[in-house]
């Protein structure tokens, strides 16, 4: 595991957006894992100026992102579809035919976490996943207890979750109760995962993925075991680690 330690958000989200880039340049048919989030969204902006400037094209790039609310159409105002759409996809040249999100509207959402687990296959898996974590050390949808050899599944959000996004809806009941998430071993298939954490919100899930073992109730440390993965952390986040 590499680790790389910055002394802010905003030194964050340029050194994972430089990681991004170089992959770009090194092939411009790359595959992205993208997460939704607020961690990732200095790095989209960044991937964004970049663009501008000249530096980078999407026109042969795909991507993957990691999960979606079951229920919601792609264009709900918190629809992940739209998340990536407004924060990305909107702003570069990407064929929007090559941006992948699992279907949190399908009819079959069993058959739908099968066709999305092909399409991992298929058109991935991702050169470079992007990941943030969650306090609980959770990534994607994966909350502790989820099966270290999980694919593309539903999940049931807990009510703790479920009360956090309630701000984002007009009423409780709009929250969605289910989403489609890519598995623990649907991540792993990823050539190298970057993941990122910012704050001290989430020191503590820092220093448990660094010192804890591998448990299954702390989804994120499944990743020790990953090929290649790169930490990217800002100095609030390391601050329980020596
Ligand atoms: C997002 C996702 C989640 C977030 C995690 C951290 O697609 O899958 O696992 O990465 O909840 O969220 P933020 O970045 O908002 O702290």
């Amino acid at each position: 595991m590499e680790i790389i330690v910055t002394n802010n958000y905003e030194e964050l989200s340029r050194k994972a957006g430089e990681i991004i880039d170089s992959q770009l340049k090194k092939d411009s048919a790359s595959v992205l894992g993208l997460a939704t989030g607020s961690t990732p969204l200095g790095t989209y902006k960044e991937l964004v100026m970049s663009y501008e400037k000249g530096e980078t094209d999407y026109s042969f790039v795909s991507t993957l992102n990691l999960d979606e609310y079951v229920g919601l159409s792609p264009d709900h105002h918190q629809s992940y579809r739209r998340f990536m759409n407004e924060h990305l996809f909107d702003q570069i040249n990407i064929q929007k035919g090559n941006t992948y999100i699992p279907d949190g509207k399908a009819d079959n959402l069993a058959e739908e976490c099968e066709r999305y687990e092909q399409v991992i296959d298929e058109i991935g898996p991702p050169d470079l996943q992007l990941l943030g974590i969650g306090e609980n050390g959770h990534i994607g949808f994966n909350e502790p207890g989820t099966s270290f050899e999980s694919g593309t599944h539903v999940v049931e959000l807990t009510p703790s979750t479920r009360q956090a996004n309630a701000r984002f809806f007009d009423t409780m009941e709009e929250v969605p109760t289910h989403a489609v998430t890519m598995g623990v071993q649907s991540i792993h298939k990823s050539k190298k995962i970057i993941l990122l954490a910012s704050g001290k919100r989430k020191a503590e899930a820092i220093r448990q993925l660094i010192y804890g073992e591998r448990d299954e109730q702390f989804p994120a440390s499944s990743l020790k075991e990953h090929r290649d993965l790169t930490l990217i952390v800002d100095r609030e986040a390391y601050a329980l680690v020596n």
